[in-house]
């Protein structure tokens, strides 16, 4: 007894020393899109797990959002205290941002909210967000079996004019706000404001930080249902039923490169035809060279069952002058003249050694 109740004091202690969680995203506008957050797991565990605890319906946008193949297995292992993020639905009401309609947790026997919020859920969410949530006016009166919805904070706002995908970072110790916004390819500036500090010194380690993550530019049409796709660096998004896989990779200039997936539509039928009209017979993502032309089958988008692509010319002819371009004659110029340089070293040499 004496010692459950100093444990109790330890947890009460160590919840009033960690920072205060009052962690919600502004959204202005009413909208949906996708977010991203860190799931820090307090145990070793496994992906099917984190799917389950989540409720997220594919274990394929765990996989995507952590750059994870496609084969990985449900039963892949995570270790106690990995970062895992959550890749999942947001809808903004209100001023504020939250996830759509998941989690839902089952609350199991001797489970409290405090437990819920701050373990089960690694502090995502607050004991009276969770109260609030789901009309529940005494915290300490919650039933086995009770479903319980977990509304997780996201945003969908613009940054800068430009779109992109909120992600709520768990802070690494040891880290700036300078660094943080070097390693996602934002400013200072726009993380200090989008997250109310006043300035970089009131980053806490193990805090959540809205980071607005870049997207890269695609060939998307604007018709198509998939016209608001954004696919952060280092990730990638399974589309077009599953038929397509779009990577973002930064250092490939940040455009989206998009592949059939080979995957099985799942239901009926199969994926839909993804060449390129025109000549050469072009799939997705593939290119043809002729001299100094470079063509290029895009990912356009999806309607109905039918796959858009777009034919990309990218040519590096040079624009005036014909031959074999200004360019490489100034490279075979330069090894003429290396050539010629070595041939007075070594008659210089030999002229010497004599
Ligand atoms: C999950 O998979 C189902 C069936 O393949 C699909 O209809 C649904 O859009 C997918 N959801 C997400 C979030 O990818
Ligand atoms: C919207 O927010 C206002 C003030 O924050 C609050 O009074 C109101 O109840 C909220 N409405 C909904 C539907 O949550
Ligand atoms: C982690 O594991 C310990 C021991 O197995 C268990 O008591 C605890 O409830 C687990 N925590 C979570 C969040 O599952
Ligand atoms: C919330 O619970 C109170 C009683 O605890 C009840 O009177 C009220 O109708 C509930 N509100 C909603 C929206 O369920
Ligand atoms: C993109 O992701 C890679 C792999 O994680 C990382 O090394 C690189 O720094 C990232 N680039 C940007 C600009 O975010
Ligand atoms: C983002 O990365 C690009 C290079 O990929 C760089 O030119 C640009 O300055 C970066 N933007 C910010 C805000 O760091
Ligand atoms: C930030 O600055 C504003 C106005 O200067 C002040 O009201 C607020 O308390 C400051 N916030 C913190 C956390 O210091
Ligand atoms: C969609 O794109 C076309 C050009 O491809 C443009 O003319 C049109 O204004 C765009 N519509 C919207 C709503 O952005
Ligand atoms: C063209 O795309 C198909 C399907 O993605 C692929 O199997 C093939 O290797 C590609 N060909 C070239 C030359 O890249
Ligand atoms: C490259 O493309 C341009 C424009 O389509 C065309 O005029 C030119 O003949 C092409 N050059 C080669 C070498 O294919
Ligand atoms: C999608 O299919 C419906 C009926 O099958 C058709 O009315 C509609 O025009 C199609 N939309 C596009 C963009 O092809
Ligand atoms: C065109 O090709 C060059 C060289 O391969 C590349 O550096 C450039 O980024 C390409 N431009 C576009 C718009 O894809």
């Amino acid at each position: 007894m004496a010692r459950t109740n100093f444990f109790s004091a330890f947890l009460l202690f160590f919840a009033m020393a960690t920072p205060p969680s009052t962690f919600s995203l502004r959204c202005a506008s009413p909208a949906s899109c996708n977010s991203l957050i860190d799931y820090v797991s307090p145990n070793a565990t496994t992906l099917s797990s984190i799917q389950t605890l989540f409720t997220l319906p594919n274990l394929s946008s765990i996989l995507a959002a952590n750059n994870l193949p496609l084969s990985t297995l449900p039963t892949y292992p995570i270790a106690s205290k990995q970062i895992i993020k959550i890749l999942f639905p947001c809808i903004c009401t209100n001023g504020t941002g939250i996830s759509n309609g998941l989690p839902s947790y089952t609350v199991i026997h001797g489970d409290g909210l405090y437990h819920i919020a701050a373990e089960v859920f690694s502090g995502l969410i607050t004991v009276s967000q969770i109260q609030t949530a789901n009309n529940i006016s005494n915290p300490d009166l919650i039933l086995e079996g009770q479903k319980l919805s977990i509304p997780l904070p996201c945003s969908c706002d613009d940054v800068d004019g430009q779109k992109v995908m909120h992600y709520g970072h768990v802070v690494p110790e040891g880290s700036s706000v300078e660094g943080i916004a070097q390693e996602f390819n934002t400013s200072q500036d726009t993380l200090l404001r989008l997250n109310n500090l006043n300035s970089s010194k009131e980053l806490m380690a193990g805090s959540i930080l809205d980071v607005p993550l870049r997207a890269c530019s695609s060939t998307i049409k604007n018709n198509s249902m998939d016209y608001n796709l954004l696919v952060p660096n280092d990730t990638y998004a399974l589309t077009a039923n599953n038929c397509v896989v779009c990577k973002c990779d930064a250092a490939l200039q940040w455009v989206l490169q998009c592949v059939p997936s080979g995957q099985l539509k799942t239901g009926a039928g199969s994926c839909p035809s993804v060449l390129c009209e025109g000549p050469g017979n072009l799939s997705i993502g593939n290119s043809t060279s002729s001299g100094c032309n470079r063509t290029t089958c895009s990912y356009a988008g999806y309607n109905n069952q039918t796959i858009l692509t777009t034919l990309a010319l990218n040519s590096t002819c040079p624009a005036v002058g014909g031959g074999g371009g200004g360019e490489s004659l100034a490279v075979r110029l330069r090894g003429w003249r290396h050539m010629l340089l070595l041939f007075l070293i070594f008659t210089v040499s030999v002229a010497y050694v004599r």
